[in-house]
């Protein structure tokens, strides 16, 4: 147990790095609480008007999630990954450094997936991208996702990451409670909208 604690420790440690408020705050974009959704993720981020910074944000709030998997993969056995990935997540969505209000777990999640299971991860992405090609609002391509993974890690062979998925899901469906309740109201914004 000792050492799923240590890579607990790690893996929230990499995931709580707010790259998308580091990011806007160096290259002078504005107090990203003041944009948009006030979140800190990409979506948010290209509210600046930055797609630069929108894609460095995605890329590297992404690869949290996937270093914190490849370096346990590394060094450790099977449940310390799992491990980690979980809380890498947990890092991204519930930050001590922003008094726990962190994003809402969307591109952590696919890095988890395809540094996990790389067929799930591509399958999630396409899903991501086929959602919000259709209703251009980012957080149904996340929560559309979240939905397929827990089915692509059954059906592609990966079922032994069957829980980590489904909490993955429920922490990112969690993260997107405000999301949800726009998007039944028919409010929410479309992908680059100010919202
Ligand atoms: O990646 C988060 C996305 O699903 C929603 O972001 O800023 O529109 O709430 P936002």
């Amino acid at each position: 147990t000792t050492v799923l604690i240590i890579w607990a420790v790690v893996g929230y440690l990499m995931g709580s790095i707010p790259y998308g408020i580091l990011l806007t705050r160096v290259m002078g974009l504005g107090n990203l609480r003041d944009i948009g959704s006030g979140n800190i993720g990409a979506t948010n981020v290209l509210r600046t008007g930055s797609k630069k910074a929108a894609a460095l944000t995605l890329l590297l709030d992404a690869a949290k999630g996937a270093v914190a998997i490849l370096l346990a993969r590394m060094i450790a056995a099977e449940d310390a990954v799992q491990v980690a990935a979980l809380f890498a997540m947990l890092g991204h969505c519930y930050p001590v450094w922003l008094r726990f209000q962190g994003g809402k777990g969307v591109a952590t999640f696919l890095g988890i997936m395809l540094a996990l299971a790389w067929p799930v991860g591509i399958g999630c992405c396409i899903l991501w991208l086929l959602a919000a090609a259709i209703t251009r609002v980012s957080s149904m391509g996340g929560l559309a996702a979240a939905s397929g993974s827990t089915i692509l890690l059954v059906v592609l062979g990966y079922g032994y990451a069957l829980l980590l998925g489904i909490a993955l899901t429920i922490i990112l469906y969690v993260r997107h409670r405000s999301n949800i309740i726009r998007i039944k109201a028919g409010t929410e914004p479309k992908i680059g909208q100010k919202g």
